[in-house]
C-alpha cells in the first residue's frame, strides 16, 4: 500500500499525527489542502514531501481554468512557492517543485496537454521513488547479516516515503531474504517520529523491534546490544548529512563503539549545491519541547531551542545507500564530482 497517492483527481494520504491510535486517511484537493498537510505534519518525512510538493502541483494543474501555458505555468510558480514556504529542510520538496516546473516551463504542448502532463509527471516521481527505495532495500541487504540488531533513528520506513521505506527499506530487503534481524528504535524527541510510527509500521510487517528512548543510545551501544547504525536523510550536502535532530549523536556514539553508521537515501536527497553551513535548519515551536501533547512539561516562559534537525560530518559516514549502489567515501566523492 502506498503512503500517498493519486486517486481521482484528489490526493490521498494518512494522517500521520494520528498513528499508531488512529488511522485516518485524508483527501486532499489543492495545492493548499497538500501544504496545510506538510505544515501540520500529517504528512512528514523527506521522500514523501518530495511526492506530496509533485502532486500539489498535479493538483493545482488539474484544477486550473488556464486556457494558454504561460498562465498555468504561472499558477504552478504560485503554488511552489505556497509549497516551499512550508518546510525548509528536506530538498526532496524542492528538488521535485523545480523538476516539474522546469519541465512545464519547457513544454511545447497546448494548456490541457500541459495539465495532463504535470500530472503524469508527479505520478512519475512517486514511482520512482518507491522503485528508489526498493533498489535501496536490495543493495542495503548486502551490509545486513543474519542476526544483526540494527539502530535507526526517527522514520524512515514507508511512511516517510511512497512506499518500502529508505533505512526501513534496507531493514525490510534483509528480512525478506530470510535473514534475522532486530531493530532498536529511538523514540525520537519531540515530536516521537520513532515511539509512533517507526514501532508502527515494524510491528504491522511482524519484524521485531524494541522501543528506546534517545537518551539510552550510549548505553545500548556500550552493552554491544547494536551492530549497525541506518538512518535516512533529509538532505545530502557536499560536506554532510542532515537528518533528524539527534542523528549527530547517534553517529558519534557509533563511532566511538566502532560500530557502522549508514545512511540510506534516494539520490532526490543530494543536493551537491550546497554545504551544511548554507541549509536552513528548520526551528520548530516551543510547546513541542514544553508540552507532551496538551501537559505542560516545562516550567512556563522557559527559554527553548527546537531545531528540527542537525547536521552529521561525512566523517562519521560509513557508506551512503542510494538507488545506485552503496557509496563509501572514495565512491561518494567521484559521484559528487560527476554530479556537481
Ligand atoms: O521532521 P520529519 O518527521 O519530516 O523528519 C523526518 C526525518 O528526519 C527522516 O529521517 C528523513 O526524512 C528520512 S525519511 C526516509
Amino acid at each position: 500500500m502506498r503512503t500517498i497517492e493519486w486517486h481521482n483527481g484528489m490526493v490521498k494520504t494518512i494522517d500521520q499525527t494520528k498513528l499508531p491510535n488512529e488511522t485516518v486517511s485524508i483527501k486532499m484537493r489543492n495545492c493548499e489542502d497538500v501544504a496545510e498537510a506538510i505544515r501540520t505534519m500529517k504528512i512528514r518525512g523527506a521522500p514523501l514531501l518530495g511526492a506530496a510538493a509533485a502532486f500539489a502541483l498535479a493538483l493545482t494543474a488539474h484544477n486550473s481554468k488556464a486556457r494558454i501555458n504561460e498562465q498555468l505555468v504561472d499558477e504552478l510558480e504560485e503554488a511552489a512557492e505556497t509549497i516551499r514556504r512550508t518546510r525548509p529542510t528536506a530538498v526532496n520538496l524542492f528538488w521535485a517543485l523545480d523538476r516539474i516546473l522546469d519541465k512545464a516551463k519547457a513544454y511545447t504542448g497546448n494548456t490541457e496537454d500541459l495539465a495532463a502532463f504535470v500530472v503524469e509527471e508527479a505520478k512519475k516521481i512517486a514511482d520512482e521513488d518507491a522503485a528508489a527505495n526498493r533498489l535501496i532495500g536490495k543493495f542495503g541487504a548486502e551490509l545486513v547479516a543474519d542476526g544483526d540488531v540494527i539502530l535507526t533513528h526517527c522514520n524512515a520506513g514507508a511512511l516517510a516515503t511512497v512506499e518500502y521505506g529508505t533505512a526501513l527499506g534496507v531493514v525490510r530487503a534483509a528480512c525478506e531474504q530470510g535473514k534475522r534481524i532486530r531493530v532498536i528504535a529511538t523514540e525520537t524527541r519531540p515530536l516521537l517520529q520513532g515511539a509512533r510510527l517507526t514501532t508502527y509500521e515494524l510491528k504491522r510487517d511482524s519484524i521485531p523491534v524494541t522501543l528506546i528512548t534517545d537518551n539510552m543510545i550510549g548505553y545500548v551501544m556500550y552493552k554491544r546490544m547494536v551492530d549497525k547504525v541506518i538512518v535516512g536523510a533529509d538532505r545530502i550536502v557536499r560536506d554532510a548529512v542532515i537528518n533528524k535532530i539527534g542523528t549527530f549523536t547517534v553517529a558519534v556514539l557509533a563511532k566511538e563503539h566502532k560500530i557502522p553508521f549508514y545512511v540510506a537515501a534516494p539520490t532526490s536527497t543530494f543536493d551537491f549545491k550546497h554545504t551544511s553551513a548554507q541549509v536552513i535548519i528548520e526551528e520548530r515551536k516551543p510547546e513541542e519541547v514544553t508540552h507532551m501533547g496538551s501537559q505542560r512539561i516545562a516550567a512556563e516562559g522557559v527559554d527553548v531551542l527546537n531545531p528540527a534537525f542537525d547536521v552529521t560530518p561525512l566523517d562519521y559516514v560509513n557508506a551512503i545507500i542510494c538507488e545506485n549502489g552503496i557509496l563509501y567515501k572514495r565512491d561518494f566523492v567521484k559521484f559528487k564530482a560527476k554530479h556537481h
